[in-house]
């Protein structure tokens, strides 16, 4: 572990174990509340004292940029207007000095990422003098995008990317920027489907890959099922959002990475969206408790949506209706995957005691031994029907 790449947004990544919040000197209180992606993690970030949830941008340490964020080796030298020199280093050395003035811890890297992203060029080809001189309308929208990320707006939505799995998705205000953290609840669906592929078969009569069958509530950006469909090449996936705005981005995802026909897009509240029972159940909800939206961080509060964010008065609203569904909507022998936030664990096992009486529930902590993952499996099933056909927003493959 430890060794770097380019990553699809533009960010250099350095792959470290998600427990690495204590390697790069997060306070255990940022950690315990996932403060490791590019906004802290809204839905841990919410109990946070103001202290400790920055305002615009300046979340601190960041899981996967280790650099110390004041390490701007330029800061010392005089900063020039890059209008007059459209020189790299001068616009660089504006564009961090600007970050840095509205307390935007990561100021030095999200000058570089803004001046590449206007470039359109490469880490090397900026850091290796490739770059001769900006042109005078690059300048100008180079100032154009430090200004948006002065206001707070996150990195991803400015650059319109986020890598989620090894993947580079499309992501925009419409959508949640998909977080470090959840790639393991796809690693554990992924790890159940290849573990349990004998008690799938054998309890639902699966008799080829081809059958399994995957739904993602609670879509978003399509992160989750899109990671899922290339991961499992044979399976089909249902992806499901109350927000249209939403599955508008999913749906462009889906062609972006070859999985349209795999995966249908269905708008509905939760697991009232599904057509039919699936072997493998995974979401992320909004978890975030009411009182705690105000105090969100401004890069997240004013600039993710709302819906994605909100849990209800004590975060666990969402919950409740999934739980009520999972007898409907899971085939047997099949199992559901919920992201939780890191002090939900016991409330959500009493929930599931008293909603599926008999289910097992397993905790997975990251690698940090906080709970991040919940599994339920063993659910009684209910064969009433699942009542998403009107609500489907493109063909089904058996449609089509
Ligand atoms: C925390 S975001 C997760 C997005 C994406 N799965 C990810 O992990 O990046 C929650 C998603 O649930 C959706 N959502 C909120 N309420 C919903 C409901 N009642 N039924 C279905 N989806 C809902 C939101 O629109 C949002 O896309």
């Amino acid at each position: 572990m430890g060794h770097s790449e380019e990553r699809s947004d533009g960010e250099p990544t350095v792959l470290l174990p998600r427990d690495s919040s204590r390697l790069l000197g997060m306070t255990e209180v940022q950690a315990r509340r996932g403060l490791t992606s590019e906004s802290p993690d809204p839905r841990r970030a919410a109990a946070l004292p103001a202290s400790v949830v920055p305002e615009s941008g300046a979340q601190g340490a960041r899981c996967l940029d280790p650099s110390p964020p004041a390490a701007d080796d330029s800061a010392a030298l005089p900063v020039h207007d890059p209008l007059e020199t459209r020189q790299p280093q001068d616009a660089l050395r504006w564009g961090a000095g600007q970050l840095r003035a509205c307390g935007i811890a990561s100021f030095a890297r999200d000058a570089r990422i803004l001046l590449r992203q206007v470039l359109g060029c490469t880490e090397e080809a900026l850091a290796g003098g490739a770059i001769a001189e900006l042109t005078v309308p690059q300048v100008l929208a180079f100032r154009r995008l430090i200004a948006r990320r002065r206001r707070g707006e996150p990195i991803a939505y400015i650059c319109g990317k986020k890598a989620f799995m090894g993947l580079e998705f499309t992501v925009d205000r419409r959508v949640l920027i998909p977080r470090p953290e959840t790639e393991l609840l796809v690693e554990q669906a992924l790890a159940f489907v290849s573990g349990d592929t004998q008690n799938l078969a054998g309890e639902t009569g699966r008799r080829k890959g081809s059958d399994l069958l995957l739904a993602d509530i609670g879509a978003g950006s399509g992160a989750i099922a899109i990671a899922l469909a290339k991961q499992l090449p044979c399976a089909r996936v249902y992806a499901t959002d109350i927000s249209a705005d939403a599955l508008a981005v999913a749906r462009e995802n889906c062609a972006l990475h070859g999985v349209t026909e795999r995966i249908t897009l269905l708008r509905g509240s939760y697991l009232d969206a599904l057509l039919e029972p699936a072997h493998v159940v995974v979401c992320n909800p909004p978890y975030i408790p009411t009182a705690d939206i105000a105090g969100l961080a401004r890069d997240v509060r004013d600039y993710e949506p709302h819906v994605a964010l909100a849990g209800g008065e004590d975060g666990l609203e969402p919950y409740r209706a999934l739980f009520a569904g999972l007898p409907a909507a899971l085939l047997p022998g099949g199992a559901a995957f919920f992201e939780i936030g890191y002090d939900m664990a016991a409330r959500l096992q009493r929930l599931a005691a008293v909603l599926l009486p008999g289910a097992v529930c397993e905790v997975f902590p990251d690698l940090a031994g906080f709970d991040r993952v919940l599994r339920i499996a063993q659910v009684a099933p209910n064969r009433a029907k699942p009542r998403g056909e009107e609500r489907q927003t493109q063909p089904s493959p058996s449609e089509r």
